[in-house]
C-alpha cells in the first residue's frame, strides 16, 4: 500500500429536492453571488428561476453561456472580471462539468493579480480563492466532489487539467431528478466518463484488495443502473447510482493506498477534445478498447483479467489471456449497444490530424514517464488513434 493523504472539504448535500436549502447553505459566505450556467438547459427546466427564487435575500450578478470544454479567453477572463469589478463574495455554479470547471477556474482567477493561464498551468500555485458552491445537473465528471478542473485554450489547442485542493466546492448540491432531462448521449457519455475515471485508476502497478473492491462495485453499478435509465430515463434510484458513482470516481477515495497511474486515456481525450470540441465521455468510450488492446500484454493480462471476471462477470475458468481479450471486446460492446459511437470518424475526426495530436499529447502529457502504468511514446499514441478511427 502506498502512502497517501486523503482529505474531501466538500459538503455533499444530496437528494430530492435537496435545492431548497440553498440559501441556508450559501448566507455564510456573503452576499454577492456570481451565478455561473450554461447554454440554457436550466432555464428549460426551470431550475433557473427556482433558483432566482431562492436567492432572493442576495445580490446577484450572472455569467452565462459557458459551452461544454470551457474556454479560458472567453467564460474564464470574463467571469474574474465580473468576480473582481463587483467585489463577488461567492460562486454558485448551476448545471453540468464544465460549468462548474469554469467556475473552479474564475475561484483562483479572481484571487490572482497575474495572468490566470498561469494558475491553470501550474506555473504559480493559487493562494487563495473565491467559495464555490454548485447545483450539478450531468452526472459525469465528479467535479463536485474533486479538486480539479479541466480548461480548454481554443488558441493553443490546449486542454488542461488543473488540480489543486483550492479547487474542492464548498458545498454541492445533488439532485439526481435533475438528470432526467439529460439528451440520452449525455446520460452515456457521462458514465463512460466515470466508468474511465475508475479504469484510469484501476490499472495501476500496486493494488490493494479494499480499493479494487471498491472500484470494482462502482463499475458493475455504473453498468447495471445505466441499462435501467436508458429504459426509463425517471427512474430515480438508477439515477441516484449513477449519481453518486459518477461523484466518487474521480475523487481518489475509491483508489485509496493504490498507485498513480498516468490517466493514459484522458491524456489522449484531452487533444480529441482540444482539436474537435467532441464530448469528453465519447471520446474517452470510443478510446477505452483500443487502449486496453494497446497495453494488453503478459504483464497486464492478469488485471485485465480480474476486470473481466470482477466487472463483466467473465467465467473465471478461462485462461487469463482469455479473459482479458474477451473483456476488451465485451467493454466495446457494452458501448456500442448503449448507443454511443465507437468510431472517431462518427464524431467528425479523420486521419489528418492525428500525428499532431499524438505529437502534441507527447509533448504535454507526460505519458512516457516510468511510473505510468504502461508508459506510451508518440508512437504509441498515433497507434491507438489511428485503431480508434
Ligand atoms: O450548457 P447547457 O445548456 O446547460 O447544456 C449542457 C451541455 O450542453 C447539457 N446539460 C447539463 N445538464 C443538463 C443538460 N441538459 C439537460 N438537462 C440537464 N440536467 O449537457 C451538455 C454537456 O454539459 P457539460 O457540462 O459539458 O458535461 P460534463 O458534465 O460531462 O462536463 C464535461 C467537461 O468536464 C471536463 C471535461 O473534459 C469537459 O470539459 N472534465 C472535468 C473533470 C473534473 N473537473 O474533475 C474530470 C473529467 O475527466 C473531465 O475531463
Ligand atoms: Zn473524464
Amino acid at each position: 500500500m502506498q502512502n497517501f493523504v486523503y482529505c474531501t472539504p466538500t459538503k455533499m448535500v444530496f437528494g430530492k429536492g435537496v435545492v431548497e436549502k440553498l440559501a441556508e447553505e450559501l448566507k455564510p459566505f456573503g452576499k454577492k453571488v456570481l451565478m455561473t450556467y450554461g447554454g440554457g438547459s436550466i432555464k428549460k427546466t426551470g431550475l433557473y428561476d427556482r433558483v432566482k427564487e431562492l436567492l432572493g435575500d442576495f445580490k446577484v450578478f450572472e455569467l452565462s453561456g459557458i459551452e461544454p470544454n470551457p474556454k479560458y479567453s472567453t467564460s474564464v477572463l470574463e467571469g474574474v472580471k465580473i468576480c473582481k469589478e463587483q467585489g463577488i463574495d461567492v460562486i454558485l455554479a448551476v448545471g453540468g462539468g464544465s460549468v462548474l470547471d469554469c467556475s473552479k477556474a474564475i475561484s483562483v482567477g479572481a484571487k490572482y493579480d497575474g495572468e490566470p493561464w498561469d494558475l491553470i498551468t501550474g506555473e504559480v500555485a493559487a493562494q487563495a480563492a473565491l467559495p464555490i458552491v454548485d447545483i450539478i445537473t450531468m452526472a459525469a465528471t465528479g467535479s463536485e466532489y474533486d479538486a480539479a478542473c479541466v480548461i480548454s485554450r481554443t488558441e493553443t489547442n490546449d486542454k488542461v487539467g488543473y488540480i489543486d485542493s483550492h479547487l474542492y466546492p464548498a458545498v454541492s448540491f445533488i439532485d439526481p431528478t435533475y438528470t432526467f432531462t439529460l439528451p440520452k448521449i449525455q446520460m452515456l457519455a457521462g458514465v463512460a466518463d466515470a466508468m474511465n475515471h475508475v479504469l484510469e485508476q484501476y490499472f495501476n502497478a500496486n493494488p490493494n484488495d479494499l480499493a479494487d473492491g471498491m472500484m470494482e462495485a462502482c463499475m458493475r453499478s455504473l453498468i447495471k443502473n445505466v441499462k435501467i435509465a436508458v429504459e426509463n430515463p425517471e427512474d430515480y434510484d438508477a439515477r441516484a447510482e449513477i449519481f453518486i458513482n459518477c461523484s466518487l470516481a474521480c475523487n481518489n477515495i475509491l483508489s485509496i493506498g493504490e498507485a498513480p497511474s498516468g490517466w493514459p486515456m484522458h491524456g489522449m481525450e484531452h487533444a480529441l477534445s482540444a482539436y474537435y470540441d467532441i464530448t469528453h465521455g465519447v471520446g474517452l468510450a470510443i478510446l477505452t478498447p483500443r487502449w486496453m488492446k494497446h497495453i494488453l500484454s503478459e504483464k497486464t493480462e492478469e488485471r485485465l483479467a480480474k476486470y473481466g471476471v470482477n466487472v463483466l462477470g467473465i467465467d473465471k475458468s478461462l485462461p487469463a489471456r482469455d479473459i482479458a481479450e474477451k473483456a476488451i471486446e465485451e467493454t466495446y460492446a457494452l458501448y456500442e449497444g448503449l448507443g454511443i459511437p465507437m468510431h472517431l470518424k462518427e464524431v467528425g475526426i479523420d486521419e489528418s490530424r492525428l500525428s499532431e495530436m499524438a505529437h502534441h499529447v507527447a509533448e504535454n502529457e507526460g505519458l512516457d514517464q516510468s511510473w505510468v502504468y504502461v508508459p506510451l511514446t508518440e508512437e504509441d499514441i498515433l497507434e491507438i488513434y489511428k485503431a480508434s478511427l
